[in-house]
C-alpha cells in the first residue's frame, strides 16, 4: 500500500475476527515500532507479543477494544529521563504509531489501547511477569478486522495549520 493510503485507511478498530495472526507478522509490526525515532536514541522500549489464545483469553476482558483480539502486544517501556528532559512517553508512542501503520500495511486492524491499561497495569505486570523497572504502557490487538469503523471527526488541516506566523492561512 502506499503510505498515504495506510495513514488514511487506520481506524481504530475493536472487533476482531479469531483467525490466528502469523507470527513473522507480529514479529514485523514490533520491527516497525523499533525503527521509530527515540530521545537521545535510550532506546526505552520493549515488546511482549502475546499469541498464546489463553493468555490472550486473560488480557481481553481488560478493554473492550480487545474483543476476539487473536493477539495483543504489550509496550514496555523504562521510564528514564535523558540530560534534556523526560521523552519515554513520546518514544512509546513514536513507536506505537508506527505498528499501528505497519499492521494497516499487513492488511491487519489494531487499536491504540492505553486509557485501560493504566488501571490494570500491576495485573499485567504479574499476568507477563514484567520487572519493576519497566512500565506496561499500553496494548495494541492484531487481527483482521469484524467491523469497518467511520472515520471520526478531524478537524480539516487548513482549519489548524497556520502559515510562518499564526492565523496566517
Ligand atoms: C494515547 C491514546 C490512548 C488511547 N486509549 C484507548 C483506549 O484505552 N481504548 C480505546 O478503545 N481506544 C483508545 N484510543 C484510541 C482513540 O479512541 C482513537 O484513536 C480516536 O477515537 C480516533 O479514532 P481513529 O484512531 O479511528 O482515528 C487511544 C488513543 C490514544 C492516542
Amino acid at each position: 500500500m502506499d503510505f498515504f493510503d495506510v495513514v488514511n485507511a487506520r481506524r481504530s478498530v475493536r472487533r476482531f475476527l479469531p483467525d490466528p495472526v502469523d507470527r513473522a507478522d507480529l514479529e514485523r509490526i514490533v520491527a516497525a515500532g523499533v525503527e521509530a525515532p527515540s530521545g537521545c536514541n535510550l532506546q526505552l522500549r520493549q515488546y511482549v507479543i502475546v499469541d498464546d489464545s489463553a493468555l490472550v483469553e486473560r488480557i481481553r476482558p481488560m478493554s473492550k477494544a480487545l474483543a476476539g483480539a487473536p493477539a495483543i502486544i504489550v509496550v514496555l517501556v523504562e521510564p528514564t529521563g535523558t540530560k534534556y528532559g523526560e521523552f519515554w512517553v513520546q518514544d512509546a508512542s513514536a513507536a506505537i504509531e508506527n505498528m499501528l501503520l505497519a499492521a494497516v500495511a499487513l492488511g491487519y486492524g489494531s487499536c491504540w489501547v492505553e486509557g485501560q491499561v493504566r488501571p490494570r497495569e500491576d495485573d499485567l505486570r504479574k499476568l507477563l511477569g514484567v520487572p519493576e523497572a519497566l512500565r506496561v504502557w499500553s496494548l495494541m490487538p492484531v487481527g483482521k478486522p469484524a467491523e469497518t469503523p467511520p472515520r471520526p471527526p478531524k478537524p480539516a488541516p487548513g482549519e489548524i495549520t497556520h502559515h510562518n506566523a499564526f492565523g496566517r492561512r
